[in-house]
């Protein structure tokens, strides 16, 4: 009852039975994940990448003639195919969409929501929420740096602190480092909407990415899911955290080549930048597709330490689930 009581908020907004929201993940996050994600009572987020505009609306329009649950489309504003995929969706019936990559702009939320779906953005800090606020966004993402893929550099914790506490105008999700179901309930009664995991699903039966890549989830400690650095303020990057191999080597390499072009006025600071995040999208796709688990990225969160078995995304989340409720009742047994 607790569960339900607390779950309120996140269940009504997101229209599903749980608020747990499975966050849309480049390559990983494609139908076959989304659908099991619905049909197992949780959100669940398509993942736009920077996918071409043709097989983006293929994908679109498989979650729209298939599924009867709510679901959200991830955009990433920074990515070169933005303007198209949003234009697309734009003219689609789609309920929900999540702003990723940087924070989009007023009129981009203002025309998501005249075509009548729901926006929901990240906020990396109080001054960001604030102003995604101001610009209508209908619920935020706190997501920690804990997380895997592209992330802020504040710590789910002072997020908290720093923005869950102090903002109630709309429905807070939070994310980053959660694998657990004892964390969902502690994170309800905080007064989180809900929870948004995206390692943790990766290790799902029904998730497409490659063996090789759950594997290497399956072996891997938290402390090895690192977030790469930036050489230069020159040249900014946004840290991306994923599990050490010969591809974080790699990506070093390249702001290194990066820097020296930029120096010599080869190329300028977006192109670099652009080169920077096309190899992210392909150093992915090489290790969830190809299955390279060396030379490709691993993206993965911190949570990755928490997480070693494939398991159906039924049970994966009744875990969720039934680990919560138990929770909140040692919780209640404490307070009385
Ligand atoms: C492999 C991978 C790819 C990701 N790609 C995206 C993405 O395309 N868009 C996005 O908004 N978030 C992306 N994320 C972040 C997730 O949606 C989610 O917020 C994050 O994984 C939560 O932290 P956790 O991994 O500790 O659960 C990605 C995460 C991973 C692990």
């Amino acid at each position: 009852m607790l569960f339900e009581e607390l779950s309120k908020k996140g269940t009504e907004f997101l229209g599903v039975k749980y608020p747990i929201i499975s966050g849309g993940m480049t390559w990983i996050s494609d139908f076959e994940l989304v659908r099991a994600v619905a049909e197992n009572g949780a959100f669940p987020v398509l993942a736009g990448g920077n996918m071409p505009p043709e097989i983006f609306e293929q994908e679109v329009d498989r979650c729209i003639d298939n599924l009867d649950k709510p679901f959200a489309v991830n955009l990433i504003t920074i990515s070169p195919n933005y303007r198209a995929q949003y234009e697309i969706l734009l003219n689609k019936k789609v309920p929900f969409v999540v702003f990723a990559g940087s924070f989009p702009r007023k009129a981009d939320i203002q025309g998501m929501k005249k075509s009548g779906k729901k926006t929901m953005s990240f906020a990396s800090e109080g001054s960001i929420a604030g102003q995604q606020i101001r610009f209508g966004i209908d619920a935020l993402i706190l997501e920690g740096s804990e997380a895997g893929g592209h992330i802020g550099h504040v710590s789910l914790m002072v997020l908290l602190q720093q923005v869950l506490f102090n903002y109630d105008q709309v429905p807070i999700f939070v994310a980053g480092g959660i694998a657990s179901g004892k964390m969902i309930a502690h994170l309800l009664l905080m007064g989180a909407a809900g929870c948004q995991l995206g390692t943790a699903f990766v290790m799902s039966e029904e998730c497409t990415a490659h063996a090789n890549f759950k594997k290497a989830f399956a072996k891997a400690h938290a402390r090895q899911a690192i977030s790469t650095p930036q050489y230069d303020s020159r040249l900014p990057v946004v840290a991306v955290r994923g599990i050490r191999n010969q591809g974080t080597e790699e990506f070093g390499r390249l702001q290194l080549e990066l820097l020296k072009k930029l120096e010599a006025g080869i190329l300028s600071r977006e192109q670099a930048q652009y080169e920077v995040e096309n190899f992210w999208v392909g150093a992915l796709r090489r290790a969830v597709v190809d299955g390279d688990v060396d030379a490709g990225s691993l993206m993965a969160g911190q949570s990755v330490g928490l997480v070693r078995d494939v398991l159906p995304m039924k049970s994966i989340i009744e875990n969720l689930v039934n680990e919560a409720r138990a929770e909140l009742a040692v919780v209640r047994d404490r307070l009385t």
